[in-house]
């Protein structure tokens, strides 16, 4: 039997946001973030691990934040030494559902990681700091990464093995992975699985819940 261990890295400030407490605690259509992603990912894990805020840590499976992301998710696989495999999702992204926490889970034969990620549909040019365009990157091979990201538990355990300044470097798992020498594949997911940064997300997350 496959051990399948979440985790969701809910220990940020949410400064950008804005709310009178944490991001994960902000509540959506009645919920709080944490919850929308408890609730999606229980069905495909065996226990799921959440890294909170410094005062939140009351409660089953919850290890305090790191002081950063990555951080973190270290303090969260740290709690699971069971696990075969971990899927990381931010508490930052409610909309996500129990289908791509699945997809992400079973696309995971023959590589380290598999990694919710959305096609690019805007045009996307590099430029240097004066703001002159050098180049124009080909959009048929381009993705914007999303989280879930589910891993094979060494793997991710291994390229969480770093340095402090390291893991405050990552903007995800995967990318540590991949340095790491590890093999990662995208597996298609909708837009809709956005990130709740600013205050106008919290407004957009709810419409689309509307609909
Ligand atoms: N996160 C975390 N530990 C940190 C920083 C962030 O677990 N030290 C988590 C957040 O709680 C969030 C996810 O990582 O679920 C993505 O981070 P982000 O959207 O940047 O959230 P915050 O760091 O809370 O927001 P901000 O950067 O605006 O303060
Ligand atoms: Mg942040």
């Amino acid at each position: 039997m496959t051990v399948v261990v979440g985790i969701v890295p809910a220990g940020g400030s949410g400064e950008r946001l804005g709310a009178d407490r944490p991001k994960a605690f902000v509540v959506l259509a009645g919920k709080p973030l944490l919850a929308w992603t408890l609730e999606a990912l229980a069905p495909v894990c065996d226990r799921v691990v959440a890294a909170v805020p410094a005062g939140h840590e009351q409660g089953e499976d919850r290890v305090p934040g790191g002081p950063s992301r990555s951080a973190s998710v270290r303090n969260a696989l740290a709690a699971a030494p069971e696990a075969d495999v971990f899927v990381v999702h931010d508490a930052a992204r409610p909309l996500v559902t129990r289908e791509l926490v699945e997809r992400c889970v079973g696309a995971l034969g023959g590589v380290d990681g598999a990694i919710a990620a959305a096609r690019v549909s805007d045009t996307v040019k590099e430029a240097g700091a004066d703001g002159r365009v050098t180049r124009t990157l080909d959009r048929s091979r381009l993705w914007a990464i999303q989280t879930p990201q589910a891993f094979v538990a060494d793997a991710l355990r291994r390229a969480l093995d770093v340095d402090e300044r390291t893991l405050a470097l990552a903007s995800d798992d995967a990318s540590l992975v991949e340095a790491a020498g590890g093999s990662v594949r995208v597996v298609e997911a909708p837009r809709e699985n956005l990130k709740v940064t600013r205050p106008a997300d919290l407004r957009l997350a709810e419409a689309l819940l509307r609909c």
